[in-house]
């Protein structure tokens, strides 16, 4: 028998008997991060400019196509016994996508709220409909987690960490985003493992195909929201604005995901690539919203990600005089990579 530590409210794990958090379930990743914005503002959101297609959206998000997808009762039990190191990887990524689908679902709530206190109705049931779905994608990787032994009570996670405040701008720019790289990154797992199924060693991934479409529709709610704000995509405003959040996305992505390495090569999938990959079509796909978008085709930018992530490890790694001349290459390198050409899109706008 293994003993159950519990170390704060709201996280119950399997610590065999050390009363220790293993060092990938850290408190500091368990902890969400809360965003703030202009909800006044926001209040005051123009539905009329794009009212068609928030129809649509809306219409969409009420069918509510995966309803029955998240199967509570779909057994989550890992298929392959994995080496303690191996087991490690795979709990590190429950927990860090368990945090992040919640801090979804904590901030679609807190804006679905803030927009019912100020009597728009119809946007606060909108963005309901998106704190319903992250909140089952969180309740289903809780589960995955739990079948490792690992119990943390969503609920009680929240209100830990001071709130960051954001413009609107910023959050609906990072928010579009987000989803749109959520949709590649969980699309294009999906297509590797269905084509080699071996790799596949939990249940989990089997639901990764309609999961994606949600965070597709995500975006595109997004989007909407986006179009009813012409401002925000116009003239220099919207150029700085679609420059300074794919190039902070892309380079987060990069640093993560080659940081991160164990997991995708536990998947049998070349970490590297896969980086690439989902910065491609993340790039493409934000044409439909964004006014401007990074022009790949020189080849510069993907090329430079190699040599900035060698830098970042360089950076860790050195220590003395070294470390600032190291951070220093970094620094430089990543400003390259944000002053790289971009290309004007034809995505629509209003206004
Ligand atoms: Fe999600
Ligand atoms: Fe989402």
């Amino acid at each position: 028998m293994t003993a159950t530590a519990s170390k704060e409210p709201g996280l119950r794990v399997d610590t065999r008997g050390t009363n220790q958090l293993p060092p990938h379930l850290d408190e500091d990743l368990l902890t969400p991060r809360f965003y703030t914005t202009e909800f006044d503002k926001a209040a005051k959101t123009d539905l009329d400019q794009a009212r068609e297609e928030f129809q649509a959206m809306y219409k969409e998000m009420e069918a509510d196509y995966n309803r029955n997808h998240f199967d509570r009762k779909a057994s989550l039990d890992r298929l392959d016994e994995l080496s303690p190191e191996d087991k490690a990887i795979y709990e590190s990524y429950l927990v860090r996508s368990v945090v992040s689908e919640f801090s979804g679902f904590l901030l679609f709530k807190e804006i679905s709220n803030r927009f019912k206190k100020s009597g728009r109705k119809e946007l606060g049931q909108f963005f309901q409909f998106l704190a319903r779905d992250e909140a089952r994608h969180a309740g289903f990787l809780s589960r995955a987690l739990v079948s490792e032994g690992i119990e943390v009570d969503l609920p009680h996670l929240g209100g830990k960490r001071a709130a960051t405040f954001f413009p609107l701008s910023w959050v609906l720019y990072s928010l579009y985003l987000s989803e749109k790289i959520g949709y590649w990154r969980y699309i294009l797992m999906d297509r590797h493992l269905k084509a080699n199924p071996d790799n596949a060693f939990a249940p989990l991934f089997d639901f990764f195909e309609p999961w994606c479409q949600d965070e597709n529709r995500h975006g595109d709610c997004i989007n909407v929201m986006m179009r009813c704000w012409p401002g925000m995509t116009k003239g220099f405003r919207g150029k700085i604005l679609s420059r300074f959040f794919l190039w902070t996305v892309f380079l987060t992505h990069t640093l993560t995901v080659c940081e991160r390495g164990e997991f995708y090569q536990l998947l049998g999938i070349d970490p590297v690539s896969f980086d690439e990959e989902v910065i491609i079509k993340t790039n493409n796909t934000s044409k439909n919203a964004f006014p401007w978008v990074y022009n790949f085709d020189d080849g510069k930018f993907l090329e430079l990600r190699v040599k900035i992530v060698d830098a970042f490890r360089e950076w860790r790694s050195t220590s003395g005089i070294k470390k600032p001349l190291a951070f220093s290459k970094f620094v430089g390198l990543i400003l390259k990579q944000f002053a790289l050409p971009m290309q004007k899109t034809n995505a629509v706008r209003y206004g």
